[in-house]
């Protein structure tokens, strides 16, 4: 097992290696839970109720037994959220990924896709087994000549993106994307796990925040992971889609559903979303608030009106070192290094949350500035 002992080692040279932490007894500052909802009183009250009717697990997949009442009514409540006729639920947004796009597209198509979209996109591309085409980052008027030069040798053509990038919090251009889509005489799909709960003023979606209207040729897919605060993940398009997804998808079919509790959570918390829709506002001035008090700093920081807020240090050493000595504090703030981002572009995975008081943002920017190194 020498071989082993040597890869270790190689990941260990470059600052690259990765270990589990325990955030007990920290303060997490780096969580997708955005607005507050994993541990809301009624989101508590719904899953234990719903433990108690139901136990823990689903006991099969969602084509043997595994579909109760929660797993319906979430997905109408999802297709109803992001005004889509038609839902259904994966396991993960990564089972979603890879279980949804090598269905719409396979040997003999193309995919055109953002250069930072996530690594779940990234495999489920190499698993469709068609051609992918990788375009600068929201850099559409390359994607447009890519589709100019190549479209024409492929039989069906799909556009993929994330609606709001994970480790960047910058939003995909739809308008732009919608009118490749429609040119070129392809399918889209948006990646709407950060953009749930987040874009628009009722978190709907990157659809309410360009005003704009669900087409039948998208496919949107979202996690319950980030700010619904659960677990687990949906795809949402037209009934035929979802019957196709029902039917091919082996994510979907060859694994168990989700416990119908994480359900019965995820459905309360979507609730709470539309009754309380100064969540999503407050999260972001929150984010607003936190960016311009780091930049003060003297930190590098990206804001784009998301809760996302990466504290670029670039190098990957510094990044670590920077992490581990905020965590020897009670601060965690994980570094964010290659393959999750380019090398060279290490950062602190800053996010905003409604879970913060005042005296966690003051002992955070407290800890931020005595920090030893300067990055
Ligand atoms: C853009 C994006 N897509 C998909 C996923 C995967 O979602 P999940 O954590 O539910 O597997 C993530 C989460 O890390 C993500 O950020």
């Amino acid at each position: 097992m020498d071989w082993l002992e040597e890869e270790l080692r190689k990941i260990k040279e470059q600052h690259l290696f990765r270990k589990r932490k325990l955030r007990e007894g920290l303060k997490d500052f780096c969580s997708n839970d955005y607005l507050a909802l994993r541990d809301h009183p009624e989101v508590k009250e719904e899953v234990i109720k719903a433990v108690k009717d139901y136990g823990l697990g689903s006991g099969a997949s969602a084509l043997v037994s595994g579909y109760t009442i929660h797993h319906k009514t979430l997905e109408e409540k999802l297709a109803c959220f992001k005004e889509v006729p038609a839902c259904l639920l994966f396991g993960s947004g990564y089972l979603a990924n890879v279980g949804t796009i090598p269905v719409l597209v396979s040997e003999g198509d193309l995919i055109l896709s953002d250069q930072l979209n996530h690594a779940s996109i990234i495999d489920a591309c190499r698993l469709s087994k068609a051609k992918v085409l990788v375009f600068p980052h929201l850099d559409y008027h390359h994607a447009q000549e890519l589709l100019r030069e190549n479209r024409r040798h492929y039989r069906r053509c799909l556009i993929v993106s994330d609606s709001v990038f994970s480790m960047d919090g910058d939003v995909a251009h739809l308008p732009t994307l919608l009118r490749l889509a429609q040119e070129y005489d392809c399918l889209l799909f948006l990646d709407e796990a950060h953009a749930t709960g987040i874009l628009g003023q009722r978190g709907k979606g990157i659809f309410e925040e360009f005003n704009l209207r669900w087409q039948e040729n998208v496919i949107l897919m979202g996690t319950l992971s980030k700010a619904v605060g659960s677990y687990g993940a949906f795809v949402c398009g037209s009934e035929r889609i979802i019957d196709y997804l029902v039917n091919r998808a082996r994510s979907f079919i060859f694994s168990t559903s989700l416990p119908p509790a994480i359900c019965a959570g995820a459905k309360k918390a979507l609730e709470i979303i539309e009754r309380e829709p100064w969540r999503v506002q407050r999260v972001k001035d929150l984010a607003h608030k936190i960016y311009k008090e780091l930049s003060k700093m003297g930190f590098s920081v990206k804001f784009h009106n998301t809760p996302i807020l990466p504290i670029l240090l670039y190098s990957e050493e510094k990044a670590i070192s920077l992490s581990e000595t905020l965590f020897e504090k009670g601060v965690f703030l994980q570094a964010i290094r290659y393959p999750t981002v380019p090398k060279g572009e290490a950062r602190l995975r800053l996010t905003a949350s409604l879970r913060y008081t005042e005296e966690d943002l003051e002992f955070l920017y407290a800890t931020l500035k005595n920090r030893p190194i300067f990055p």
